[in-house]
């Protein structure tokens, strides 16, 4: 019999990007209907590279949080560093005593959006602070993706791993680092079988698409994000990862939202616009392997055990029931596409 409703424990977002101002406050309720905490990435611009900027961002989530009616126990923003050059080992320490703060960025210099201040040395410039993330148990979190101009953009995540990924864990084998929005069967070939403590994060985009989607009938900026979706192969690796038993695998939905015009647009912007219904995209994806029984662990499980925090105590439940999403929804003065707008998903958060 196939199963009408599943409820898990309330999921956590591991990777998500909530802007700042009225971008903050139009995507906001859309998290914390979906999440009970987010870590929330540190791309602005000026990006968040010191803990006072992360407290004072955390402040505004709460404040937009506060307009929108949602409750603080409802809903907790996880605060993240952005990794320059000049981050210093006396603020990873700081960081770390806030208690607020859960990880460190490395967005290789131009890698993907709002990331020219990205690190461009890791293991010279950035190796006292290193030292320092792994001395406190201070996650590194990492954008994988080489940013050599000469490699092509199907290849930047397997290539990281080789030039960046394996020679930083073998110089900080403890360092506790997180693979985000994994797109590669290296990247889950890597993670699954690597010692010391490493996980990635997975997207919803990357567990349901390959890379035809984003040329189907023409270009569907929609279905561009950074890493871009892969060939198939690499699509069945990662909900075979999603769905095992390695506890190195969970959710980030890495919602990244650009207004319709920024999308759509000659220069359009990397991202896909998935808060507003992940749980039912990554349940579509489980369900079409018939592997909802592997959903919780995924969202809700792995998540905490790896950061070291509590799992949730509440619940929600997903019902097989057709929705349809909508084709767009506001967004400050613009407005945004949601991801798969206008196409039906057959399980709702009820
Ligand atoms: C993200 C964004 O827009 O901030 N875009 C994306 O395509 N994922 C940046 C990122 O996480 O790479
Ligand atoms: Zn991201």
């Amino acid at each position: 019999m196939t199963i009408q409703t599943l409820t898990i424990i309330k999921p956590d977002d591991w990777h998500l990007h909530l802007r700042d101002g009225d971008a903050l406050s139009a995507v906001i309720g859309d998290t914390a209907r979906q999440f009970a905490r987010a870590v929330v990435m540190p791309n602005l611009k000026p990006p968040v590279t010191t803990v006072r900027l992360a407290l004072e961002y955390q402040a505004r989530i709460e404040l937009a949080m506060k307009k929108a009616g949602i409750s603080p126990d409802a809903f907790t923003p996880l605060m993240t560093l952005y990794l320059t050059d000049n981050t210093s080992p006396a603020e990873i320490i700081h960081a770390k005593e806030t208690g607020a703060i859960v990880g460190v960025k490395l967005y290789p210099a131009g890698a993907t959006t709002n990331s020219d201040a990205g690190a461009t040395d890791l293991l010279g410039k950035c190796s006292q602070v290193l030292e320092a993330m792994q001395r406190v148990g201070m996650p590194l979190l990492v954008h994988g993706e080489v940013t050599d101009p000469n490699v092509d953009v199907f290849d930047r995540e397997a290539l990281f791993i080789d030039r960046v990924m394996i020679p930083l864990r073998k110089a900080f084998p403890e360092l506790r680092v997180v693979f985000e929005h994994l797109t590669t069967k290296e990247g889950v070939d890597y993670v699954r079988d690597a010692q010391g403590p490493v996980a990635a994060t997975i997207t919803a985009q990357h567990l349901l698409y390959n890379r035809n989607a984003i040329f189907q009938g023409g270009v569907r900026p929609h279905w561009y994000c950074l890493p871009i979706l892969k060939r198939e192969v690499h699509r069945v690796a990662l909900i075979e990862a999603a769905t095992s038993d390695s506890p190195r695998f969970f959710l980030g939905t890495d919602s990244a939202p650009h207004a319709k015009g920024l999308k759509e647009h000659a220069c359009g912007c990397a991202g896909c616009y998935t808060a507003l219904h992940a749980m039912e995209l990554y349940a579509t994806a489980f369900d079409q392997i018939g592997k909802m029984d592997r959903l919780e662990a995924f969202a809700s499980k792995r998540g905490p055990d790896f950061y070291g925090l509590p799992r949730n105590t509440t619940t929600v439940t997903l019902l097989r029931t057709p929705y349809l999403v909508p084709q767009e929804i506001p967004y400050g003065d613009q407005t945004l596409v949601p991801l798969a707008a206008g196409e039906t998903l057959n399980w709702k958060l009820s």
